[in-house]
């Protein structure tokens, strides 16, 4: 039987050294990672709230350490059913230790419209993006977005996004250029700082 003392110790431990581990990549590429801690469990779950069927496809944009990850699959997405995308070599090392079974991709999700397709002949109901769009230029998260829904999302699938700040984190302007309309669905008000959930779609 599990020793409950030591399973609560193990997970303090792992989620110490998961913020360490953040803490370094941040102090290594600000921009790249930006945010100075994972995420928390209610903006996980929020993010993940859509996700219905346990069958389809998913993919993971900016996994970081995994708490997403662990979220979609306590939600039932098979490991195999699952990609992780990943520009941070340190995180990506750690997610393939991690979540066995679960195709982490160590690249730029810039260059999802020019990578095979994940699912054989299917496509992802939806992707999961930790990405800071808004930290980017404005081409990049317009070529991550087309990338995603134009490779790798079926015709009725969504992208979900999270930002820090109380609106859309991709311009009007630019959503139009990519054929698609957001809807923020919700704001964790627990996560450390609060964050808002956005949903993309094709119009
Ligand atoms: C704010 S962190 C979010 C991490 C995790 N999803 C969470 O919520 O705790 C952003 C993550 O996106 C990754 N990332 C940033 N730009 C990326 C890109 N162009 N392609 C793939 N991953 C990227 C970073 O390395 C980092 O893991």
């Amino acid at each position: 039987m599990t020793d409950p003392i030591m399973s609560a110790r193990g997970s303090i431990r792992t989620s110490v050294a998961e913020k360490a581990m953040f803490l370094r990549s941040w102090l290594r590429d600000p921009r790249l990672v930006g945010a100075v801690a994972p995420s928390g469990r209610s903006l996980a779950a929020l993010i993940t709230s859509d996700i219905q069927s346990a069958d389809d496809p998913i993919i993971e944009l900016g996994p970081g350490t995994g708490v997403f990850t662990e979220a979609l699959l306590a939600r039932g997405v098979p490991r195999k059913r699952l990609v992780l995308v990943e520009a941070d070599r340190a995180f990506a090392y750690s997610l393939g230790r991690r979540f066995p079974g679960v195709r982490v991709l160590h690249m730029d999700a810039a260059h999802l419209g020019q990578t095979g397709v994940f699912f054989g002949g299917e496509r992802a109901s939806a992707v999961v993006s930790g990405i800071p769009l808004l930290a980017m230029p404005v081409e990049k998260a317009l070529a991550i977005l087309r990338g995603a829904f134009l490779r790798h999302l079926r015709a009725d699938g969504a992208l979900y996004q999270f930002t820090y700040l109380p609106r859309c984190p991709v311009p009007h302007a630019l959503l139009e250029r990519a054929g698609l309309h957001a809807v923020r669905i919700g704001v964790a008000v627990a996560n450390l700082p609060p964050a808002f959930v956005y949903r993309f779609q094709r119009m």
